[in-house]
């Protein structure tokens, strides 16, 4: 095959593990990004120009203007479950095809979330902080309490796939769960309570809604006042999803106990941020998913999808449906 017949793809990032990128070189041109920094709106842009599919990342914009500078793409496949850096609708009327990687890091978004949930419980940053600083004195009985997990209440915001991982786990330590979702799901692992009764109720409060027009602000200062002062705000989902500085008054004011928090807004996040003067805050740079093996199988479920668009396959997880019927 010459290389005028043979797709053209960018990938902006290097990915993890020889065998993804290996598999799209086989079957298509490739323009890698090879910097640790995201493309540039404009990088983007021209990359993209002249490419039939493009493997991208959450920090990646796809929106009606990148997509009209590159009418020939005709499959985004972004290395993530959640994607709301996609504009789907704009994607949807071109009948380009979009596809994310859900499943792969379930488990993994779930440790983490666990992680959070017992570090801010037990004031673990804190803790090492005090032994680094050279503020460890001796033992008392009244220094650097925690609250309890077993026993305690974990209230989940949006029982997907990640939060019945979370809920898992939390039965296994003791913990009772409840969830407050727009519908009721089946053997979802918790007891489905209203929104007001799970904040007036949990102990911990666990975010797993994706991020779109509705949920965008959703942790707002009224949440933040109806959940009980010694309760802990835990966000594994997206950053925007929280009112930030809402949540940071919060803190300030003590009308929440803690947050721990994977995602913010922006990410990333400049040290001199309003929130990280906050106390009682533990926050991880969007690690969700960040381990060897999960990331490996992100990229390959990113290549599969990227793979089937190219070949004109209805690729396994398609996010817009609508796009099959429409496509070129
Ligand atoms: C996702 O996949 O949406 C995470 O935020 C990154 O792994």
């Amino acid at each position: 095959m010459t290389s005028a017949d043979r797709p053209r793809v960018f990938i902006s990032r290097s990915l993890p593990g020889d065998e993804p990128l290996a598999r799209v070189r086989e079957a298509a041109d490739v323009d890698l990004w090879e910097h640790e920094r995201p493309p540039t709106v404009e990088e983007l842009t021209a990359h993209s120009e002249g490419c039939d599919g493009l493997l991208t990342m959450l920090t990646e914009r796809i929106d009606d203007a990148l997509l009209d500078a590159s009418p020939g793409v005709r499959v985004v496949a972004t290395m993530a479950v959640g994607y709301d850096n996609i504009d789907i609708p704009a994607a949807t009327e071109r009948g380009v095809l979009v596809t994310n990687t859900p499943g792969v890091l379930t488990e993994t978004t779930a440790d983490l979330t666990f992680s959070l949930i017992l570090a801010a419980a037990r004031r673990l940053s804190e803790g090492e902080r005090a032994v680094r600083d050279g503020e460890w004195g001796p033992w008392h009985p009244t220094w650097l309490l925690g609250h309890d997990v077993n026993g305690a209440t974990l209230g989940i915001v949006g029982p997907g796939r990640i939060a019945r991982a979370v809920a898992v786990r939390a039965a296994a330590f003791g913990m009772r769960v409840i969830y407050h979702g727009r519908r009721q799901v089946a053997d979802f692992p918790g007891e489905q309570v209203s929104f007001d009764d799970l904040l007036a109720t949990a102990d911990f409060v666990s975010v797993h809604v994706p991020l779109t027009d509705e949920t965008e602000g959703m942790f707002d200062a009224a949440v933040f006042a109806a959940m009980q002062p010694h309760s802990i705000f835990v966000n594994t989902a997206r950053g925007p999803v929280v009112d930030q500085p809402a949540l940071t008054s919060a803190l300030r004011e003590g009308r929440i106990a803690a947050a721990a928090l994977d995602v913010m807004t922006p990410e990333p996040l400049a040290p001199d941020d309003p929130l990280l003067s906050a106390p009682n805050l533990l926050v991880v740079p969007h690690v969700g998913s960040a381990t060897e093996q999960t990331r490996e199988r992100m990229a390959a479920l990113a290549v599969d999808g990227l793979l089937a668009g190219l070949r004109g396959d209805r690729p396994e997880h398609l996010v817009n449906p609508e796009a099959w019927e429409r496509r070129p």
